[in-house]
């Protein structure tokens, strides 16, 4: 009777690992994806600059032909003076803070987005 009663409890709770265990992962899932949707979301200036030329010389953590995202934020610290320096730079473009390769411009950029891209720069510092 005992051994029996022990059976019937692992086998319970072996189910009850299993299921556990793959609602675990579901949730786990859906809320890291749900957490990245949310801070896409978050960020007017992420979302521009997925959407313009920038992709093609910055990355986040990487110096492509310009400098990282995570450099220039560790550079400048977020105030109101830097963000309008660097959304000035973006619009302007130019040379000679990172080296000697230029920075194209962005004329036709506005400078609302500019300022949402450059806060968004400043705001990745950890
Ligand atoms: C043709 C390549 C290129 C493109 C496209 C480009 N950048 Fe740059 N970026 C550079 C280079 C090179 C530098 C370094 C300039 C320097 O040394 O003054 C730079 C510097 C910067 C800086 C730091 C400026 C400073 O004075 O410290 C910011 C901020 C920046 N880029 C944002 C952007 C954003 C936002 C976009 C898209 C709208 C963009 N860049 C598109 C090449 C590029």
């Amino acid at each position: 009777m005992k051994m029996k009663l022990k059976y019937l409890l692992f086998g319970v709770a072996l189910i009850g690992l299993t299921s556990f265990s793959n609602d675990n992962l579901d949730t786990k899932y859906t809320t890291a994806s749900k957490r990245t949707n949310t801070v896409f979301q978050a960020s007017e200036g992420e979302k521009l600059i997925a959407k313009s030329d920038c992709i093609g010389c910055h990355k986040l953590d990487k110096k492509l032909i310009g400098p990282s995202y995570l450099d220039i934020a560790k550079k400048y610290p977020s105030n109101d003076k830097n963000v309008a320096y660097l959304s000035g730079k973006i619009i302007k473009g130019g040379s000679g803070v990172w080296g000697t390769i230029p920075m194209s411009a962005h004329a036709s950029l506005k400078k609302n987005d500019a300022t949402s891209m450059a806060k968004y720069i400043l705001s990745l510092k950890k």
